[in-house]
């Protein structure tokens, strides 16, 4: 029976082996983590991460081939494969800080693995990581080895939240890069025998390590740079009163183009996006490609250019202060379904208002009070580096109240912003929500999610990313 063991029961770790675990009902997996709480939550029947379908697929295995565990060690040894699923964050400070890999939580795994390894391992590297990491990876292993034999494997994972365990039982592709060798060879075919489970062959892609490193870093970045392109057209389409959904949709049409994230919005967020393309503008720097570097760092430019334009729209638009004004915020996680906040736009949203000094009042169907205060009192990079939480400054937490309700946040409130596209935004009572409104009611749909014209005709002004603008909004300052 081969045995997998997976460090790091996070948003991939734990979805990816559920998954493994209900193909593959003759593995026994065990995923591990040094956190505590996240174990404990993965045993109990609040799962700690919410994602649609992962109830039902952890419960049909849990306890038969899915353990979870903190026994990190006793794990690690029995194991055949081991997946490292842990954190890659970016640096905060040393060398490389504000843009390379972290990739401290990744050399302690290695390290561990190395010490308590009494059988020859494959290493599955699952985060995503710096091209050449896997070289890394081997040294650490090898050098202290004791004669084991580890082979190393690039598995990146390409799911994305909300949707993640569709992604894993219909992957586009599987992705498995090795090295050259007859041992390296021999690794990918068990690995491949794996996914073979369930996904079909033609779909998985066997690659040397370094083009499956790069490939996980590229695809990410050709699907953010696709939203910051129709971000900037978004731009231009409010100035010259084009409608930025219909020139997706005729761009889109376009089979070498196609329909998919052409979605304007208040700007792309989540753990990886930007995490990884300022890994790749690291990597090209240090490979002495500028000019390389530049362009992917311009997807990151017109993403902070995105959130600053909707922020200067909404103070602008509201007499030029929102200063003791309310402000409702509708939605705070990433994108829909999912209650996860790392990088969300509506952090650096919320963080403008607060700084022109509105007072907010946050309704998210998902995410926790708890989290997003601590959002918005961390430091750009600190949310993927637990230890470095800040605490908030007192005078924030009073501006900002978190709420269960769409219509308690909007009571009384002179604007609303809509900062994730959760289905239950369409069909709110905004006629009752517009009655308990200061006026002028003002409606900034940073996802596109209302109908515009019907708010108008209830007595909203209403702005709407990349749409033509409200008259209004059109005698308000411009935007930069
Ligand atoms: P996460 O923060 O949710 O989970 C990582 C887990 O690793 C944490 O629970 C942490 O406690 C644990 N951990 C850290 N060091 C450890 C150690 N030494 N031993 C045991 N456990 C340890 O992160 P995530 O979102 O699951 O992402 C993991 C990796 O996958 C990252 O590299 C990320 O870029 C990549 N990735 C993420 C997504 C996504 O949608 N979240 C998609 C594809 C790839
Ligand atoms: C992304 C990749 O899609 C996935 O393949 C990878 O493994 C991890 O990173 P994720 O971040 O979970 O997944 O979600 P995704 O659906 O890509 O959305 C990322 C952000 O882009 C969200 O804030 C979303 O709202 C935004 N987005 C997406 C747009 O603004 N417009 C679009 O058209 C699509």
């Amino acid at each position: 029976m081969v045995k997998i063991c997976c460090i790091g029961a996070g948003y991939v770790g734990g979805p990816t082996m559920a998954v493994i675990a209900l193909k593959c009902p003759e593995i026994e997996v065990a995923v591990v983590d040094i956190s505590v709480a996240r174990i404990s939550a993965w045993n109990s029947d609040q799962l700690p991460i919410y994602e649609p379908g992962l109830d039902g697929v952890v419960k049909q295995c849990r306890g038969k081939n899915l353990f979870f565990s903190t026994d990190v060690e006793n794990h690690v040894s029995d194991a055949d494969i081991v997946f490292v699923s842990v954190n890659t964050p970016t640096k905060t400070q040393g060398l490389g800080a504000g843009k390379a890999a972290d990739l401290t939580y990744w050399e302690s795994a290695a390290r561990m693995i190395a010490d308590v390894s009494k059988s020859d391992k494959i290493v599955v590297e699952k985060s995503t990581v710096p091209v050449k990491t896997a070289e890394a990876i081997e040294k650490i292993l090898t050098h202290n080895s004791k004669g084991i034999n580890f082979q190393i494997l690039s598995n990146p994972e390409f799911l994305a939240e909300g949707t993640a365990i569709q992604d894993l039982l219909h992957p586009d592709r599987v992705l498995i890069g090795g090295r050259e060798t007859p041992e390296g060879q021999k690794a990918i075919q068990t690995l491949r025998d794996v996914y073979a489970h369930w996904v079909p062959v033609e779909q998985i892609i066997c690659t040397n390590l370094w083009s499956a490193e790069l490939s996980k870093l590229a695809a990410n970045a050709f699907l953010a740079q696709r939203i910051s392109s129709v971000n900037a057209m978004s731009a231009l389409c409010e100035a010259t009163g084009a409608d930025v959904t219909q020139v997706s949709h005729a761009v889109g049409k376009d089979t070498r183009i196609g329909p998919k994230f052409l979605n304007a919005s208040v700007g792309f967020g989540g753990s990886c996006f930007q995490k990884d393309i300022l890994n790749l503008v690291y990597i090209c720097e240090c490979n002495g490609l500028p000019e390389v570097a530049n362009y992917w760092k311009q997807v990151i430019k017109v993403n902070d250019y995105q959130k600053n334009r909707f922020v200067n729209r909404v103070v602008s638009s509201m007499f030029n202060t929102v200063s003791g004004k309310k402000i409702a915020i509708l939605g705070f996680a990433f994108k829909k379904d999912t209650g996860d906040t790392r990088e969300t736009p509506a952090i650096d949203v919320c963080k403008g208002l607060l700084g022109d000094k509105a007072h907010l009042s946050i309704y998210d169907p998902q995410a926790s009070e708890d989290q997003i205060q601590r959002d918005l009192s961390m430091k750009k990079f600190d949310w993927d580096h637990p230890i470095h939480l800040q605490p908030m400054s007192p005078s924030s937490i009073k501006q900002v109240r978190c709420v269960w309700d769409a219509y308690e946040a909007t009571k009384d409130a002179h604007g609303i912003c809509i900062l994730t596209e959760w289905d239950e935004f369409k069909t709110l009572d905004y006629h009752k929500i517009y009655d308990n409104m200061q006026k002028p009611a003002f409606v900034f749909d940073g996802r596109n999610v209302v109908d515009a014209d019907k708010l108008r005709k209830i007595g909203f002004i209403v702005y709407s990313i990349g749409k033509p603008l409200d008259p209004w909004l059109k005698d308000m300052p411009a935007v930069a």
